[in-house]
């Protein structure tokens, strides 16, 4: 089996999984982070080099308040349970978004888990929070617009590549498939740029049911297709 280099995630459907149990969506939110819990081992077995979740949009903080602080306390708990995650499976961790609008100890346990992880390279992790493809790019081309103002770049150096570096993902490689779990069939702002030439696949399952054997699923999925990148078609 060809495992992906890459596989970027949305992590959909703890909600509607609380739901049919009758519960609280918040429950849904807590089994969802233990399934993230387990996930960068299997990820670690399979030789994936690259994980990147989608964990809290910038469009997130419009849910309500209850829900937005649970979430906040799973953050809290889940970054220092990823010191040990991390420690397991020599995991360098990266929070992609913009981790300003987080309160002062959160952001403070994201660059300690930053700093601890970033001795290893065997898996990369990346947990996008309060995440939007749009606001990175935006942020990106502003970046880029002040560096071409004080003269460290010049407009007509500006490739691909450089555009690349200024994102959140720099020096990542592109991801080869992007799952998105519980059947909706959009990318809601998730890395853009980024998915180009990615493979999606898209299943009902929710997340906090998404178990290793459906991960092989979408593997098996991902070696069936045909990556051309628009190229002709070999025999
Ligand atoms: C989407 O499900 C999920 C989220 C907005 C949050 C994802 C968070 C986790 C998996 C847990 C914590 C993560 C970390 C990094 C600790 P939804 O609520 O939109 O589900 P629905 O579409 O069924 O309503």
């Amino acid at each position: 089996m060809n495992v992906p280099n890459h596989i970027a995630i949305i992590l959909d459907g703890n909600g509607r999984w609380a739901k049919k149990r009758h519960m609280p969506r918040t429950y849904g939110h807590k089994k969802g982070c233990e399934r993230l819990e387990t996930i960068c081992d299997e990820m670690k077995q399979l030789g994936v080099k690259y994980l990147t979740v989608y964990a809290f949009s910038t469009e997130n903080w419009k849910r309500s308040k209850e829900e937005v602080d649970s979430l906040m306390s799973l953050f809290r708990g889940y970054l220092k349970k990823c010191i040990k995650i991390s420690e397991k499976n020599k995991m360098k961790v990266r929070i992609i978004g913009d981790i300003r609008a987080f309160d002062k100890d959160i952001q403070e346990s994201i660059l300690e888990l930053e700093r601890f992880s970033s001795q290893y390279d065997e898996l990369h992790f990346q947990i996008a929070l309060n995440y939007g493809s749009r606001d990175e790019i935006t942020r990106a081309v502003r970046h880029m617009a002040k560096d071409v103002k004080e003269g460290r770049l010049l407009p007509e150096e500006i490739a691909e590549e450089t555009i690349s570096s200024y994102l959140d993902t720099a020096q990542i490689p592109d991801p080869d498939l992007m799952i998105r779990t519980s059947g909706e069939l959009r990318l809601s702002n998730y890395l853009l740029w980024q998915l180009a030439y990615t493979e999606f696949y898209f299943t009902e399952v929710p997340w906090p049911d998404f178990d290793y054997q459906e991960l092989i699923k979408a593997i098996e999925k991902y070696n069936e297709r045909d990556r051309r990148y628009g190229g002709v078609k070999e025999e």
